[in-house]
């Protein structure tokens, strides 16, 4: 089996379905259930025994340790992570307690339960990391796009702490040994997305009536990939990626914020038109700039598609026409998300231990 960290959160949950529809290999899924975690993503795999779920850190040591022992999983993919930038700004803590301390104690763990595998196995086994193209830092408007060799500059809490963190696994590998594969993925949009990023906030807040945020002139370009070519990427890297490498992945979409924002207005004009016949677009309201907000990401994929043989399936028209669809026929998902009623699972969970306990 393969152990996935964060596997309850918007793209972790995704590879998490993904995997099981497209192979018999179980699942070991370690999810702290932050607020961004979200059991209902997972409703579709309830009851399969082909995917275990265990609320827990990944800087839990103790619990890790056992997890790894008791399951033996042959690989682990490492999606756990704070990963709102704008959250990052307000409160860096968490991002540092999870993305760097946590991403640490999983790696000592996880080295410690490699280094005890027998040859065969201990040949076989992965660790893949999972992060982010921000690591990079901004690009100017002309500059080539970001390439594996590309110097490390994050500007935000979030971007130093992922970072950081690809550092560690580097470092993992370099002086331990630890087969270590990285993804740096552009910014992922699709089904499941919380909606407190861009294009999930943009689709619920339009269909609420509600103003359309754009962040200072809303020219920040970002390069958008449909998660389920994430979700793709990442199985082919962990197939045939080479240990101590790192992967760019990317939609080669570079696209101004307001221009998808404009695209999402257009999807609901047709899909989902307003009552009083008036554009969505009427609803964009530009607001103070995010500070330290980079410029520009641009990914050059090339290196895994010369490699791995992986491109993107979707194109962003195709893509983003699926991702608005499937807001609009999940509005029970956005109402449990937006009342806070998708946490409920942990109470329930804990309510039914407690009964089980004292039976
Ligand atoms: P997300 O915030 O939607 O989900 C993160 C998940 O990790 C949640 O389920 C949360 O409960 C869990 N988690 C948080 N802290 C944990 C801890 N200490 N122990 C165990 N679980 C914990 O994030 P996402 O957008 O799905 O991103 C997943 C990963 O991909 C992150 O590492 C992120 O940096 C990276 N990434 C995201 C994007 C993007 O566009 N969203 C792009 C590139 C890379
Ligand atoms: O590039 C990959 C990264 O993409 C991931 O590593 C992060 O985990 C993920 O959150 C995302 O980071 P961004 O900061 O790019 O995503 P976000 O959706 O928050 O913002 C996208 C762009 O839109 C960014 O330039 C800020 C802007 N924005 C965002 C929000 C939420 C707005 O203009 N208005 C908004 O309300």
């Amino acid at each position: 089996m393969i152990l996935v960290t964060g596997g309850a959160g918007f793209i972790g949950a995704n590879f998490v379905l993904d995997w099981l529809a497209n192979s018999d290999e179980p699942v070991l899924n370690l999810d702290k259930l932050t607020y961004a975690g979200n059991r209902n993503n997972l409703a579709s795999v309830d009851g399969d025994a082909r995917h275990v779920f265990v609320q827990g850190d990944i800087g839990d040591t103790a619990l890790v340790e056992r997890l790894l022992a008791e399951h033996k999983p042959r690989a682990v993919v490492n999606f756990a992570a704070e990963s709102h930038v704008d959250r990052s700004i307000h409160g860096p803590e968490d991002f540092i307690q999870t993305n760097v301390v946590g991403t640490f104690r999983l790696l000592q763990a996880v080295r410690q339960y490699w280094q005890a595998l027998c040859a065969i196995e201990k040949e076989a086994f992965r660790f893949l990391h999972v992060s982010t193209d921000e690591v990079y830092g901004t690009l100017a408007p002309d500059a080539p796009a970001f390439t594996e060799t590309h110097t490390t500059e994050p500007n935000s809490p979030y971007s130093a702490s992922k970072a950081a963190s690809d550092h560690l696994v580097r470092a993992w590998h370099h002086t331990f040994g630890l087969p270590v594969l990285t993804t740096n993925c552009s910014n992922n949009y699709g089904p499941y997305h919380f909606p407190e990023k861009l294009i999930p906030l943009m689709i619920v807040n339009a269909l609420a009536g509600k103003s359309l945020p754009v962040y200072g002139d809303g020219m920040q370009v970002r390069d958008w990939l449909y998660v389920a070519d994430h979700c793709s990427a990442i199985r082919r890297v962990l197939e045939a990626g080479k240990p101590g490498e790192t992967y760019n992945v990317g939609g080669w979409n570079e696209m101004p914020n307001i221009d998808i924002v404009h695209t999402v207005c257009r999807l609901l004009d047709e899909l989902r038109p307003r009552a009083d016949g008036k554009p969505y677009a009427e609803q964009i309201s530009y607001v103070q700039d995010r500070p330290g907000h980079d410029r520009r990401y641009a990914i050059d994929a090339r290196k895994i598609e010369r490699e791995l043989g992986w491109k993107p399936a979707e194109t962003f028209e195709s893509g983003i026409r699926k991702t608005v669809q499937w807001y609009l026929e999940h509005a029970g998902w956005v109402a449990d998300v937006q009342t806070g009623a998708y946490r409920d699972w942990v109470q329930t969970q804990y309510a039914a231990d407690a009964v089980a306990a004292s039976a």
